[in-house]
């Protein structure tokens, strides 16, 4: 395994398109294990593959500590409700905005062995779900938060 070098928000390539998967070769299996490392390194709870410079629609997330879930060609298929809270992105480090989001969505995708199958997440893990789907769309956080952090309430965050 890796640790790859993030991508961050000024950089032209994060606005790209990512393009679906169309066979789980032994490159995207490390493309997986490369991003759960690296997501792990730089404390993160989810990237998606453009994040590491991959244009293609692979994401990981890793809201419970050990249970990393990895989506290919990841589809929002329902969505529930909202939440507005605090979301940040490992490709703008150490910034935050408050974003609105659904409270519970369901997402459809292929796992590593290439068989569909479905997430039910609420709460952050519906954020976390959210946040990256739009990554494969070249969207970011900042596009969509209500209004950055202060950096008072940054550092009430890591208290
Ligand atoms: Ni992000």
């Amino acid at each position: 395994m890796a640790i790859l070098k993030i991508v961050k928000f000024d950089e032209p390539l994060i606005r790209k398109v990512s393009r679906p998967v169309e066979e789980i070769t032994p490159r995207i299996l490390t493309l997986l294990d490369d991003m759960t490392e690296t997501m792990r390194a730089a404390g993160g709870c989810g990237l998606a593959a453009v994040q590491v410079g991959v244009l293609r629609r692979v994401v990981v997330i890793e809201v419970e500590e050990g249970n990393v879930i990895e989506l290919i060609n990841p589809k929002i298929i329902a969505y529930a409700g909202e939440q507005e809270d605090a979301e940040g992105c490992l490709s703008n480090p150490g910034n935050y905005g408050i974003v609105r989001r659904p409270a519970a969505v369901t997402v459809r995708a292929l796992d590593r062995y290439g068989k569909e199958f479905e997430v039910n997440g609420k709460d952050l893990l519906a954020r976390a779900i959210c946040h990256e789907c739009d990554h494969l769309d070249g969207k970011i956080y900042t596009d969509i938060e209500l209004r950055p952090l202060t950096r008072e309430e940054i550092k009430e965050m890591s208290r």
